[in-house]
């Protein structure tokens, strides 16, 4: 008994040694590359792509980001940093390239998108403008 208090109080302090510089590295402000930003969305805007990029998200992102994008799905609660909302000025303010890559790479609990063709996750930033606040 002792000794398996003994050897998960070193867990512990392991658990907190790796994990504690990887949290806090993951809080800092997260920003894209220049080269990155400057991308533009070579994806034509429309009413047919923003409704497939619509389709993608309510496929894939809803659990986290909610399903109007406003960051308060039912896993939201349980994380930190939340998950962005995608009406705010926040995410508004940024360029097409830079949300691009942010779903491209992903961060801490936010995955990386990646295997999504690339012509998709470009669609899925054209939903993503739409719902800017009016
Ligand atoms: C498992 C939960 C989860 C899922 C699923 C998820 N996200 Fe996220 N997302 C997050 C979290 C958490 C953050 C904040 C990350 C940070 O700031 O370090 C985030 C941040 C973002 C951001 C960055 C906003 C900004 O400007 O900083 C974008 C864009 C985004 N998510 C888009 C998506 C899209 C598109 C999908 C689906 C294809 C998706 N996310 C799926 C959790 C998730």
């Amino acid at each position: 008994m002792h000794e398996r208090l003994k050897s998960r109080v070193a867990a512990a302090a392991v658990a907190v040694g790796l994990l504690g510089p990887l949290t806090a590295r993951a809080q800092g402000a997260w920003e894209a590359p220049a080269v990155e930003k400057e991308r533009e969305n070579p994806v034509p805007p429309g009413a047919d792509v923003v409704a497939r990029g619509r389709q993608i998200a309510q496929l894939n992102c809803v659990a986290c980001h909610g399903a109007a994008g406003k960051g308060d799905g039912a896993a939201a609660a349980a994380l930190n940093p939340k998950p962005a909302d995608w009406t705010s000025p926040a995410v508004q303010s940024e360029s097409d390239g830079e949300i691009f890559w942010k779903i491209s790479t992903g961060r801490g609990a936010m995955p990386s998108w990646k295997h999504l063709p690339e012509t998709e996750r470009w669609a899925i930033v054209h939903y993503l403008r739409s719902l800017k606040a009016k």
